[in-house]
């Protein structure tokens, strides 16, 4: 390679056609999925304090949503419910008039060609804010799979594109594969939350979704942040319990294992900005400290560049709206 005054890589940055030229990552409308979170009733549409730009809706609400991000070129949705009524084992959550249910007929009815993706976990339905069962304090890993492969057939039912799981569970994405097809939905894919760390970075999440555990913490079944070989360890696992796509998830504090990740399977690889990621570039924001929108561009390319295929924002819609 040839140094100074031959190379000059400002050459290439004079102008932005040039930049655009031969710029090697870009984010597109087309990369981003939009969490969105439900709730009963209609006409609902209530502001997550802590997450500006997201509310809670009801399902007629949430169909403008839909409609909106599908008309920016944003080709999927996930889906939050936020049931009525919790109990123990989180009975609202594998309902067939459940919220999350209703959301799922009413998008397929309405956009036919919107990818519906379901969240799988107890933890929005439970009293108790646990991701599975509860055995004493302790969250029941066997006793759970049963209950996590109702609510993924449940979800099938009701016309979801994909379910993902997110609890963490050991052997739920072999639990929920056999279930899906014994019930006769062997063509609906399981996009596996597989490496899920323990973060501070979902607090505005259990503001959004109402899922803060009554008691302990998630510690005991979600990934200690520490851990990037765990990391690929999981993802394997889940891979060959019949995942079909997999997530690591947060994401901008965890590049290293988007990138690991990447390297390790050629299935598509998921990463979720989660809410306080979300969260704390919109605050800096508002106070003026930073430009959010450049910010989080920057922020959605650094996670593309780490090696994911797809990235799962609350800044999705903003995204495709263009730069501000
Ligand atoms: C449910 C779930 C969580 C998130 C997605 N699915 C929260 C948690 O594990 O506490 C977090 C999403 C976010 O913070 O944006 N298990």
């Amino acid at each position: 390679m040839s140094v100074y005054p031959i190379s000059r890589p400002r050459r290439l940055r004079r102008t932005e056609s040039m930049r655009s030229l031969v710029r090697e990552t870009t984010v597109s409308p087309s990369d981003l999925v939009l969490p969105l979170f439900v709730v009963p009733g209609t006409g609902v549409r209530r502001p997550v304090v802590s997450m500006p730009g997201v509310d809670q809706t009801s399902v007629d609400e949430l169909l403008r949503d839909a409609e909106e991000a599908l008309g920016l070129g944003i080709p999927a949705v996930l889906l939050f419910g936020i049931p009525d009524s919790k109990d123990e084992t989180g009975s609202s959550g594998y309902a067939d008039d459940g919220v999350v249910q209703q959301a799922v007929r009413a998008l397929k009815r309405a956009f036919s060609e919107l990818i519906v993706i379901t969240d799988v976990c107890l933890c929005e339905y439970t009293s108790h804010g646990h991701c599975g069962v509860l055995q004493g304090q302790d969250v029941d890993n066997d006793a759970t799979l049963p209950y996590l492969a109702r609510m993924a057939v449940s979800h099938a039912a009701a016309g979801a594109d994909v379910v993902a799981p997110s609890d963490m569970m050991d052997g739920r994405v072999g639990s929920i594969r056999t279930a899906l097809d014994e019930a006769g939905f062997a063509e609906v894919p399981i996009l596996a939350y597989s490496a899920k760390f323990a973060s501070a970075f979902y607090g505005p999440f259990r503001d959004a979704a109402e899922s803060t555990p009554q008691f302990g913490d998630r510690r005991s079944y979600q990934m200690d942040p520490g851990n990037a070989r765990e990391a690929i360890r999981e993802t394997l696992l889940d891979v060959e319990e019949g995942a079909d796509m997999v997530m690591v998830k947060p994401a901008a504090a965890y590049l290293d294992v988007i990138r690991g990740v990447r390297d390790e399977v050629e299935c598509p690889v998921f990463a979720y900005h989660v809410s306080g990621e979300y969260s704390m570039v919109m605050a800096a924001a508002e106070r003026g400290w930073l430009d959010g929108d450049r910010a989080m561009r920057e922020v959605l390319l650094g996670i593309r560049r780490a090696g994911a295929d797809r990235i799962i924002t609350y800044y999705a819609r903003q995204f495709a709206r263009g730069p501000r």
